[in-house]
């Protein structure tokens, strides 16, 4: 298998982290518009109201909402042939409970397709990359509260409706995964995918599972109205995994390897084989948790299946182990590599990791595969001609991009696409920073909010085009 002539090159943003725009035109309240700059070492605060002493990064963003014609004209010159944005919902339905959708939020994601068209650039919509609308926090319990799920959907099918014919790929959700009770918990990973702090959960091994669950079957009910209102729509769903190495070959420890990254494959599994996954439930049984599961959710599980697989890779970790030193851990559980170098906020770099999932998750599932978000988070420094040589970001993608080949050429994995995340610099996720840099184009703007939001192109923007251009082959 060669790469196709119509592999999709190209990059993912999100909405709350690239917009800014956070009070213009009817949009409501979204659970990252209340949380604060941080660092590496230093989290953000998360606040139940707006302080004016505060700054909230998402208020900004980059002002995508008023450059995004320039921004995608930029991406047009690398010669793009996909982007994955999200939309958000709070600029939809601002408090999420609404009968009727706010028609300026849907007006600006038609624009936006509409540039991403006239560019020759496909769009790939992604439905909740964390923007939810606070409000069905405070007053539903997020996704604890089944009644979330009709809301969901209800925006799902305003989404698909506005931009029938218009986009094709659709994402129900990014990163659903890291919600598991099983899996290493923080405040931050709690609250970008549910809007709630782990620390102030009351039951928490149970919450989670509960809105693990009521995630995978709202995604499950949004693929089959997807496919009811455009048969030729194409929806997957976006997965945030890490591979994760077992320390050595004691096979307890192999074992103990294989379930943890087993933990982040359930709901693949659930979304995939068209039922929640036997082993999951017994899991929660032995752990006294439960889950309430209805003839309907069954009917929605057989008819909700992907149609691809989003997958989001930064980086590998190892199995905990017994007596394994505790100030080696990773970033999402798991402990570092001695094997391999980090990036500056302690990611593992492991190009060949990204192989062995691309393997792993085809041979598991046999769907088609996009490599959703994959990039180097780091502190770009300009030169007295005013320049950025981000050599380290090309060496990084290039090794990646490498190892995706081998994957699509040697071992024969069906993937149609490379997008990397934050082709142009955004606020991060994590830290809420913007020094904290994945892009090939500049964003004059640093963590204080300081700066004139000028674009400029990097070194790295003419590798990639060039990337693209020779279809993977000049790296
Ligand atoms: C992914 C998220 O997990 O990682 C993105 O989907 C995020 O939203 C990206 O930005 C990189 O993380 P960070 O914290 O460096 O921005």
């Amino acid at each position: 298998m060669k790469i196709a002539n119509d592999f999709l090159w190209g990059g993912s943003i999100a909405a709350h982290q690239c917009e800014g725009a956070f009070d213009e035109d009817n949009k409501g309240l979204g659970i990252m518009d209340l949380v604060t700059v941080g660092a590496y070492g230093q989290p953000r605060e998360i606040h139940k109201q707006l302080s004016s002493k505060d700054r909230y990064p998402s208020h900004d963003g980059i002002d995508f909402y008023h450059r995004y014609k320039e921004d995608i004209e930029l991406f047009a010159e690398m010669g793009f042939k996909a982007l994955r944005i999200s939309i958000d919902w709070s600029r939809i339905f601002p408090n999420g409970d609404e009968e009727t959708p706010n028609q300026a939020g849907i007006e600006f994601y038609k624009n936006v397709v509409n540039e991403l068209l006239k560019n020759g650039i496909e769009p790939i919509v992604t439905l909740y990359h964390f923007e939810m609308p606070i409000y069905l926090v405070t007053e539903y319990g997020s996704w604890t509260n089944r009644k979330v799920i009709d809301f969901y959907l209800k925006f799902c099918q305003t989404m698909f409706e506005a931009l029938k014919g218009k986009v094709k790929y659709w994402v129900t959700f990014n990163e659903m995964n890291h919600i598991d009770p099983q899996t290493e918990a923080s405040d931050i990973f709690t609250y970008i995918i549910a809007g709630l702090k782990y620390s102030e959960l009351e039951n928490k091994e149970q919450t989670l599972a509960t809105i693990g669950y009521n995630m995978t079957l709202a995604s499950c009910l949004a693929v089959e109205l997807g496919h009811k209102i455009d048969d030729t729509n194409q929806i997957g769903c976006v997965f945030g995994i890490e591979p994760v190495y077992p320390v050595d070959c004691n096979p307890i420890n192999v074992m103990n390897a294989f379930k943890q990254m087993d933990r982040d494959f359930y709901q693949i599994d659930a979304m995939c084989t068209g039922q929640f996954p036997a082993y999951k439930l017994h899991e929660y049984e032995d752990q006294g948790l439960t889950i309430s599961i209805t003839d309907e959710d069954i009917e929605a599980f057989a008819k909700g299946k992907l149609d691809f697989i989003g997958m989001n890779y930064y980086a590998s970790s190892v199995a905990e182990y017994e007596g394994a030193d505790e100030g080696k851990s990773a970033l999402f559980g798991g402990l570092q590599n001695p094997f391999l170098p980090t990036s500056k906020w302690g990611w593992a770099i492991d190009p060949t990791g990204l192989r062995y999932l691309l393997n792993y998750t085809y041979r598991k599932y046999g769907l088609p595969i996009i490599i959703t978000e994959n990039g180097l988070g780091a502190v770009d420094e300009l030169t007295s001609d005013n320049k950025i040589s981000d050599d380290y970001r090309i060496e990084y993608l290039s090794q990646h991009i490498q190892e995706m080949r081998k994957a699509i050429e040697l071992d024969q994995v069906d993937c149609f696409g490379y997008l990397t995340w934050g082709p142009i610099d955004l606020v991060s996720a994590t830290t809420g920073q913007m020094s904290k840099r994945y892009g090939f184009i500049h964003v004059d703007l640093d963590d204080d909010g300081q700066g004139t939001l000028n674009r400029s192109k990097k070194k790295s923007f003419d590798w990639y085009k060039q990337v693209i251009e020779s279809n993977g082959e000049h790296l």
